[in-house]
């Protein structure tokens, strides 16, 4: 049996005092849930302040992406070293907003997720189509090119895989669980390919308009093992309700 895994994807939202308030209130809210791995995943400014607010509950700790390099001049990027030092467990690498506006390739994808194992941290590897691509059917073909480019030679263990369709992000278009299900058997066999019988093991989280009110019948689906959630995981109330999602 997969544990599920629901992950909170702030991108660029909340300051430190937002960020406090969220976690004051999100805590007491979700300390019964623990049949769940639940993750936030704030901006590098408020990490510090959440991962010593998060110490010794339920929760999780995530940064939304890292530079490969371990150190040196490489003005305005963050290493994986520095994040553990911080308290951190996991880090998003791949997302498509950093594909699409930050040209990030499978390539850079790769090498992020091996500095990032490396240096100890989970990771939550994302991969997904445009609207363009599914339409003119590639999806199949865009997911085994991100897969097979993002995990070369790296190993399965600490690794979560989230689908985010590029059209369901901050739509409110939310896939189907029907096409959630199907892209997420297809991401399976792939992940099957490379790793055995481990990619039973492996968690798939669906991302795009997750809100209270879909994640209960995303969740039915068997390859639906998580979410990760953007715009309905800024208020504490409807984030606590995505977790305790039972
Ligand atoms: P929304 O939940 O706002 O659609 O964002 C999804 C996402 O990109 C999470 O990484």
């Amino acid at each position: 049996m997969r544990k599920p895994f629901i992950a909170a994807n702030w991108k660029m939202y909340k300051t430190t005092g937002e960020t406090n308030d969220f976690i004051k209130d999100f805590l007491p809210a979700v300390s019964s849930a623990t049949d769940v791995d639940i993750v936030l995943a704030p901006p590098f400014t408020s990490l510090p302040l959440a991962a010593g607010l998060l110490k010794g509950s339920n929760v999780n700790l995530s940064a939304q992406d890292i530079y490969f390099e371990k150190e040196g001049a490489y003005t305005g990027e963050i290493s994986s070293g520095m994040l553990v030092d911080i308290g951190c467990q996991y880090v998003i690498i791949g997302h498509s907003e950093r594909r699409q506006y930050f040209n990030e390739d499978d390539e850079t994808v790769n090498k992020k997720i091996k500095a990032a194992k490396e240096a100890g941290l989970g990771v939550i590897f994302c991969i997904g189509e445009t609207i363009e691509e599914r339409e003119g059917g590639k999806t199949e073909d865009i997911i085994k090119r991100e897969v097979d480019g993002g995990l070369k030679d790296i190993s399965p263990d600490n690794l979560v895989v989230a689908y985010e369709p590029i059209w369901a992000i901050g739509t409110g278009k939310t896939a189907t669980p029907e096409i959630a299900q199907e892209t997420h058997a297809f991401v399976r066999a792939r992940l099957k390919a490379l790793y055995n019988d481990k990619a039973d093991d492996l968690r798939i989280l669906y991302g795009g308009s997750v809100k209270p009110e879909n994640i209960s019948e995303l969740m039915t689906k068997p390859d639906v093992d998580g979410a990760l959630v953007g715009g309905a995981s800024l208020k504490a109330d409807s984030f606590s309700k995505i977790v305790n999602f039972k």
